[in-house]
């Protein structure tokens, strides 16, 4: 079917037959109706291009339209789609992939257990959080903390890890024992900074502090984004994570990296974890897993976790599992993908590629007063939109305008936080379409000043 022959009035009649996630429908007014896309554009029905500055949600890391990985897909599905990944059968695919993956973010992480998405990552990870600690005889050690501003989802314990209140506020969350203490970002630190401290610094003392508020006999896991995403973009201080990890190993409290976004490459490193010492045990992944191209996640477990799993005796078995675990078409998928990034040397690239659009990003805020804080790391970057730069009190009306100037002139980009412009593009794209994008922003600020 081609776009042509798709009537876009009647798509946007009937799309009201869905639910939209995440904003009041209302908003979804003109959406765009994407029916092909490729590399970085997508195209609409009603004839509109766009350059995805989010590839999609963090997620197309290879870029749209890849021929590849439909043939996988196919050949796999031809020879077995699916089945059961629970005790006595497995398959091939998902073998291969927990394979290359054994050791692949780091050497103690060498054990996968597959899921379908972000959300079911951590849900599993707190679920194993729990089950670790009541194997080594400490079943009150249930409370986990997260950070203000986190995103871990939105399932009911993903949501409760989330820091973002608008996401707890109609639905009773966070369910107890989920505790938050402010995110480590220099640029609006939420909590106090003690004199020579830096920002970083104080955070990880938050967290200790929280620890020893609650009773370290009762916290059994810490949960963090390498990079803090649809939060608002928060990038940690560099030692940040080191003062963590040794906090978290001095009062037995299991490190869960979240890298749903920093993973495969997002960051111009394979995980986000790669730029400081975080050493988890235990990390989520998702999205660029298989770049979106079907819907895969999982965790990683540290080896001594795996260790309390396989020695346990069969009436305390791990009983966690869920239909889709080990998918073989979307295992296939995972693995063509990660070969891909590889061949065609998609991390350097995001480097490279994420150096160009920070600098775009700083020229724009030379030029234009209400923005401020530029961050970010390979292809993942946050530009602050403020009402001044003194207050740095965020603009979040001003985001939405230049967003959606943005939209109107073919670029897509996404406000989160308190008022910072996400972009995450594929990290296939090319140095003309980071000018692109810079482009396209510098005209859509223009529109709003
Ligand atoms: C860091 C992080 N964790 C978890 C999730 C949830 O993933 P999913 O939407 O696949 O459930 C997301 C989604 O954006 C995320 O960014």
């Amino acid at each position: 079917m081609t776009t042509n022959t798709l009537d876009h009035a009647t798509l946007l009649q009937q799309d009201s037959r869905q639910l939209h996630g995440l904003h009041h429908p209302n908003l979804h007014k003109d959406p765009l109706i994407v029916d092909r896309a490729d590399g970085v554009w997508l195209y609409g029905t009603d004839g509109r291009k766009v350059l995805d500055g989010m590839a999609g949600l963090w997620n197309v890391n290879i870029g749209y339209g890849n021929q590849e990985l439909p043939d996988v897909a196919r050949e796999q599905m031809q020879k077995l789609a699916y089945t059961s990944n629970f005790v006595g059968v497995t398959n091939p695919a998902s073998i291969q992939l927990a394979e290359k993956l054994a050791g692949f973010a780091h050497p103690t992480l060498n054990t996968t257990y597959f899921t379908s998405g972000g959300s079911e990552s951590n849900e599993t990870a707190f679920k194993t959080v729990y089950y670790y600690w009541r194997r080594l005889g400490k079943p009150e050690k249930v409370k986990i903390i997260s950070r203000m501003n986190a995103y871990h989802g939105i399932t009911i314990a993903a949501a409760s890890a989330t820091g973002v209140t608008r996401y707890w506020k109609m639905f009773g969350l966070p369910i107890p024992n989920f505790l938050h203490i402010p995110d480590p970002n220099a640029y609006r630190y939420a909590g106090d900074v003690k004199e020579g401290e830096t920002v970083a610094q104080a955070a990880a003392r938050a967290l200790e502090e929280a620890i020893l508020r609650e009773g370290p006999e009762t916290v059994g896991g810490f949960i963090a984004e390498p990079i803090q995403g649809a939060g608002g973009l928060v990038m940690p201080g560099d030692d940040y994570f080191d003062r963590v990890r040794a906090i978290c190993d001095k009062y037995e409290v299991l490190l869960i990296a979240d890298e749903v976004i920093t993973g495969f490459g997002r960051t111009g490193k394979w995980f986000g974890q790669h730029h400081w010492n975080l050493r988890p045990d235990i990390m989520a992944f998702a999205k660029g897993v298989t770049s979106g191209y079907l819907p895969l996640g999982g965790i990683q477990i540290s080896d001594d976790i795996r260790d309390v799993i396989l020695n346990a005796p069969a009436e305390d078995s791990w009983m966690h599992g869920i239909t889709y675990s080990g998918h073989a078409a979307a295992c296939a998928v995972g693995i063509r993908n990660i070969e891909i990034m590889q061949e065609q040397k998609l991390v350097e690239n995001a480097d490279a590629m994420g150096k160009r659009l920070g600098a775009g990003f700083q020229r724009l805020r030379d030029e234009f007063a209400f923005v401020d804080n530029v961050r970010g790391a390979g292809l993942l970057w946050g530009v602050e939109i403020v009402t001044d730069r003194e207050s740095r009190t965020g603009d979040m009306a001003k985001a939405g305008a230049i967003a959606n100037a943005a939209m109107q002139r073919g670029l897509r980009t996404r406000p989160v936080g308190a008022g910072t412009l996400a972009f995450s593009p594929s990290l296939a794209i090319t140095a003309d379409e980071v000018d692109t994008i810079i482009e396209l922003l510098g005209s859509a600020m223009d529109s709003v000043v």
